[in-house]
């Protein structure tokens, strides 16, 4: 296997960006897992998949035709990066993560690019269940108001009409259901150091982390 560096943590706590950058700094590949479990959405909902249904889901999941090229997310070769993280879909992603099947499949695929390349991977699960004997583990947090902020903020840069107080409230729940998850649930590995961003800039965050991860001589 080669290196892996795992970044878990909340939602909107900055773990793609920063994963990003410090994979192109460090010129590792860069693994977006939560962009697979929204990739899965995506297809259940315009397939009609029935949610609720683990069964239907991991069939949707094993003929999934879906891609990761740097930077982007693939549906059939049909580029759905934007489309990924819609509100709706990013609801609906819940049913995809607590469903076992369609987790082992994805832990495959994951698995699978680290036995080809160094990555810098980031997710919930990723220092605990996916790479336990990863080279450098964190869990890179904020408090709850910055990060609902910072996505505000992204939302709002991006044209959408978004309410801040509607989006803590969304990711209040989410980091419910991803904490309390009976699978896989989102937590700071033993081994894991965890790195608060609280009124930190994404270039600080970066340095910080590779310099914890390569140190200078
Ligand atoms: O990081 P994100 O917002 O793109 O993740 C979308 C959802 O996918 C998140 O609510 C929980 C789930 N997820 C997961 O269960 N395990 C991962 N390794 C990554 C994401």
């Amino acid at each position: 296997m080669h290196r892996v560096v795992t970044i878990d943590g909340p939602a909107g706590a900055g773990k793609s960006t920063v994963a990003r950058l410090l994979a192109g700094r460090l010129g590792w590949r860069f693994l977006d897992t939560g962009a697979m479990y929204r990739v899965v959405t995506l297809a259940a909902l315009r397939a009609g998949t029935d949610l609720e249904d683990p069964d239907a889901l991991d069939r949707l999941a094993a003929g999934l035709d879906a891609a990761f090229p740097p930077g982007r997310v693939l549906l059939a070769g049909e580029d759905v990066s934007q489309a990924v993280r819609d509100v709706a879909v990013t609801r609906a992603t819940r049913f995809i993560a607590d469903c076992a099947a369609v987790r082992g499949r994805l832990v495959a695929w994951q698995r699978a690019v680290a036995d080809r390349d160094d990555v810098v991977t980031e997710g919930r699960d990723q220092g605990t269940i996916v790479f336990p004997d990863a080279f450098r583990k964190f869990f890179v947090t904020a408090s709850d108001l910055e990060r609902a902020r910072r996505r505000h903020e992204e939302l709002r840069a991006k044209g959408a009409d978004s309410d801040l107080e509607a989006v803590l409230a969304d990711q209040r729940a989410r980091d419910a259901r991803d904490a309390s998850r009976a699978i896989a649930p989102m937590r700071p590995a033993a081994d894991a150091e965890t790195i608060d961003t609280t009124g930190m800039t994404i270039d600080e965050v970066v340095a910080l982390l590779h310099r914890k991860v390569l140190p200078s001589p």
